[in-house]
């Protein structure tokens, strides 16, 4: 689940040349116009923040901007910073190399005002104030996550109106429902003043409900052709013990035991990458960890200089060992459950070994959730880019969409920039595939009171 560099080759309308110095190793210069619109720490509790960036919509439906959604991404791991979303996949430049941006025609800010935030606190630029400080569970990620977003309405009074759309990947998959159930919940006690309007909810190739999700990985691997009727056997009996393991509230184990299920997958298939079988060469990682620790880098971003940008942090993963292989399934629920229009996304790149169509199917049929028929009955349509090429599938009933990007893998914003645009336009804006969905939804925020 560690989320890695994408590759960045694809889309490029400007090439940033930067200087490089004799220092090593070579200094990025960060251009003005890469910059975010905002960036900075954002109070959760009286000694701890997150570190976030916001970049305002670069070309809106309607104007202002500031009237524009708001997209909130968020980088799984767990422990893994946001800033690889930010510069490897869907931020408005791109890695090119260690010292070069590059513009990303597939920004998510396009139309929309996009925020990066490093969660957990202790990952990515979201130092802690102590390593005790570091979540270990779920609702305290949640609560994190209200209380940061909250500090962000805080910065700018348009802020707060803007349709609101959590965003994210992988073990986001978690956070995300976690945080959108609690999101929800909190709003039918606030004042109207201080609710949080949000609308939605979209995961990508998301680790939701692990324990079905861990029982795809033989079959995924097998008809893929990556394994052969021995092989599978191996995977299953891995499986099952995983399964076991989690009936029994086993998580440490439940963990390793589904750590070993990846590790045997990547040796006997010698894939380049578990995140993407179709690539020949792994995702490079070190130049977004050296860019991200030049003094220039820190400086444009507004990152204290003190804090060394590590892609994943180990003690983030360590905190929430026996948290992976529990279930955010039962928060999905609340917010389907919720008669007020919060839309769920669901994505996947296809070739994905981690999390990708098959492995999010096992989860969504276990739904406990009236409109599962209807959804499960839906037909998947096939889903194509203006110029006709193939984009991938979208089965979608009521509140609840499932959409399937081809030629990508657990990444894929980075893997298929033109069609993770597209989505993501789609699904927020209700055109194209993703038309007349939601037809419950309101526009304001959640009210009980
Ligand atoms: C955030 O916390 C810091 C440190 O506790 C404090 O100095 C600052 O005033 C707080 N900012 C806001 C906007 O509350
Ligand atoms: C990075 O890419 C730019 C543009 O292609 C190139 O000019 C530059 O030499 C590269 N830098 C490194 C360190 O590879
Ligand atoms: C795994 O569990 C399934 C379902 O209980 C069972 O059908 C299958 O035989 C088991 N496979 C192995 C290899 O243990
Ligand atoms: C995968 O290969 C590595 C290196 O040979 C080995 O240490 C590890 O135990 C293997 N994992 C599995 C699950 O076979
Ligand atoms: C939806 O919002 C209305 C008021 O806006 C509120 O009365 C109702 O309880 C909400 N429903 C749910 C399921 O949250």
């Amino acid at each position: 689940m560690a989320l890695l560099l994408s590759r960045v080759a694809a889309v490029s309308l400007l090439v940033v040349v930067l200087t490089t110095t004799s220092t090593s190793p070579a200094v990025a210069q960060f251009p003005a116009r890469a910059r975010p619109t905002r960036s900075g720490y954002l109070n959760i509790t009286s000694t701890n923040s997150l570190y976030f960036a916001f970049y305002e919509a670069t070309n809106p439906v309607t104007t202002p901007a500031a009237s524009a959604p708001l997209l909130v991404w968020l980088q799984g791991g767990p422990g893994c910073s946001s800033l690889i979303g930010n510069f490897a996949e869907l931020g408005p430049y791109l890695l090119l190399n260690s010292t070069s941006l590059t513009r990303n025609r597939n920004r998510w800010n396009r139309r929309f005002g996009l925020i990066f935030l490093d969660n957990p606190l202790g990952a990515g630029f979201s130092a802690p104030n102590s390593d005790g400080d570091i979540p270990t569970d779920e609702p305290t990620i949640a609560a994190h996550l209200l209380a940061a977003l909250q500090s962000f309405m805080a910065l700018d009074p348009t802020f707060r109106a803007r349709p609101l759309f959590l965003t994210g990947e992988s073990y986001a998959g978690k956070y995300i429902p976690a945080a959108a159930s609690h999101i929800l919940d909190a709003n039918t006690k606030l004042p109207a003043d201080q609710r949080v309007n949000l609308q939605g909810v979209a995961i990508g190739n998301g680790m939701t409900h692990p324990v079905a999700q861990v029982t795809v990985h033989a079959d995924q691997a097998y008809f893929a052709g990556l394994i052969n009727a021995r092989q599978k056997a191996a995977v299953e009996a891995m499986q099952n013990r995983t399964v076991s393991l989690v009936d029994a509230s086993k998580w440490g184990e439940a963990r390793r035991e589904r750590n070993r299920i990846i590790s045997f997958l990547k040796n006997v298939t010698g894939v380049a990458t578990s995140f993407n079988y179709a690539r020949e060469r792994p995702y490079p990682t070190r130049p977004l960890r050296d860019f991200l620790n030049t003094d220039e880098a820190k400086a444009a971003l507004g990152v204290r200089g003190d804090v060394v940008w590590a892609r994943c942090s180990k003690a983030v993963s360590a905190a929430l060992a026996e948290d992976i292989m529990k279930s955010a399934k039962g928060d999905v629920e609340a917010v389907l459950a919720r008669r007020n229009g919060t839309r769920v996304l669901l994505f996947q790149g296809v070739f994905d070994l981690h999390s990708g169509p098959a492995s999010v199917a096992a989860w969504v049929r276990e739904l406990a959730w009236p409109g599962l028929g209807a959804f499960l009955a839906a037909e998947r349509a096939v889903w194509r880019l203006g110029g006709g090429q193939l984009a991938g599938y979208v089965q979608r009933s009521g509140v609840l969409a499932n959409a399937v990007i081809v030629g990508a893998g657990h990444m894929a914003p980075g893997d298929n920039g033109p069609a993770a645009q597209a989505m993501i336009e789609g699904w927020v804006l209700q055109t194209g595939p993703f038309a007349g969905s939601g037809a419950q939804q309101s526009t304001v925020p959640d009210c009980d009171s």
